[in-house]
């Protein structure tokens, strides 16, 4: 069977179920299996360590595809903390985004549309408060959670000081829950709340509106290193920067992952090491495209390996 399922000719296949040809996605696709075959440095290995015994959040920075945001499934998942709160942060992500979401006009639109005096039951404000992924690990009492912040670099300037506040407190107010834990109608002044997203959309209790930690979250923050940060942000993270792969990780990595990759495509990893020595942006997840695709059986042929080595193995120049 050749490995080109698209052939370009742009006829469909009569069945309409050409699709069904293709193959299992590579390996590294599925978090659940890279978090079992990654390979992780002394340093690295310290690093989450050292942040995990002095409740800190561990700041990654480093290449593309260096493994920074796969790690805390590792973390959680050999810790036992369950699903990562995944924070993904952009140019307009504030600090209250982590927090907490609170749909005014969802709320406003159910009491209208609910008729008479059962209106204000109908739209209780904590069925439109949702925990975001901060706020849920503060709120989790069973367990510690693990939270990704990926890409804080990305952030607004006053992100990183507004987290630091809210970490180091450990609590945070949900303003329209102390508002309604004041008011007559709530005199136990417990709220029930949902997570945004979780396996399971658990709940949370919030008393008096405020949510308090009871376990300090385990946090990885992630930079592309295309930022500075201000001191005190600093001082309250344990600091890691992902080396660059040496050829004999490089192999493990590979190894880990593809079955059968022998003689000229073994040397590719030490021509890849090679480049990355010389200063090359290139990610890991690169070479294992080239070599997954090239030690199937059916690619065999020169001109097309060359093709394939063009496209995939060019260098993260931003074009
Ligand atoms: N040490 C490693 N062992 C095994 N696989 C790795 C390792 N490092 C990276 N990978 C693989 O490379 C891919 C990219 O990793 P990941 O997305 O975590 O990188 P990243 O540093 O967050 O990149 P970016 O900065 O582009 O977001 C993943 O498929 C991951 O499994
Ligand atoms: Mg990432």
């Amino acid at each position: 069977m050749t490995w080109r399922i698209f052939t370009g000719d742009g006829r469909s296949d009569p069945t309409g179920r050409a699709w069904e040809a293709l193959p299992e996605p590579p390996p590294w696709r599925w978090r659940e299996v890279a978090i079992t075959r990654f390979v992780i440095s002394d340093g690295l290995r310290d690093a989450v360590n050292a942040a995990l015994h002095l409740r800190r959040p561990l700041l990654l920075t480093g290449a593309p595809g260096s493994g920074k945001s796969t790690l805390v499934s590792l973390v959680a998942a050999e810790l036992g903390l369950g699903e990562p709160l995944n924070w993904h942060i952009t140019s307009r992500t504030t600090l209250i985004d982590g927090l907490f979401q609170y749909d005014a006009l969802g709320r406003l639109h159910a009491s209208q549309s609910a008729a008479g005096a059962d209106g204000d039951d109908a739209a209780r404000v904590e069925d439109y408060v949702t925990l975001g992924p901060l706020g849920t690990a503060l709120a989790s009492r069973l367990k510690p959670r693990a939270v990704l912040i990926d890409e804080i670099d990305k952030s607004d300037f006053d992100l990183p000081g507004d987290l630091l506040n809210v970490l180091e407190e450990g609590e945070f107010d949900v303003p329209p829950l102390v508002r309604d834990a004041r008011g007559a109608r709530r005199r136990d002044g417990e709220a029930v709340v949902h997570e945004v997203r979780g396996s399971d959309r658990a709940t949370y209790t919030v008393e008096g509106g405020v949510v308090r930690r009871t376990h300090w979250p385990v946090i990885v923050m992630t930079s592309n290193g295309a930022r500075t940060f201000p001191p005190p942000f600093l001082r309250r993270c344990v600091r890691f920067e992902m080396p660059t792969p040496q050829q004999g990780f490089l192999t493990s990595v590979v190894d880990g992952y593809i079955d059968n990759v022998k003689g000229k495509d073994r040397k590719k990893i030490e021509e890849f090491a090679q480049r990355l020595l010389a200063g090359e942006q290139l990610a890991i997840d690169q070479l294992l495209n080239y070599l997954y695709l090239v030690s199937k059986e059916n690619v065999t042929d020169a001109t097309t390996r060359e093709r394939l080595e063009r496209t995939l193995l060019e260098e993260l120049s931003g074009q």
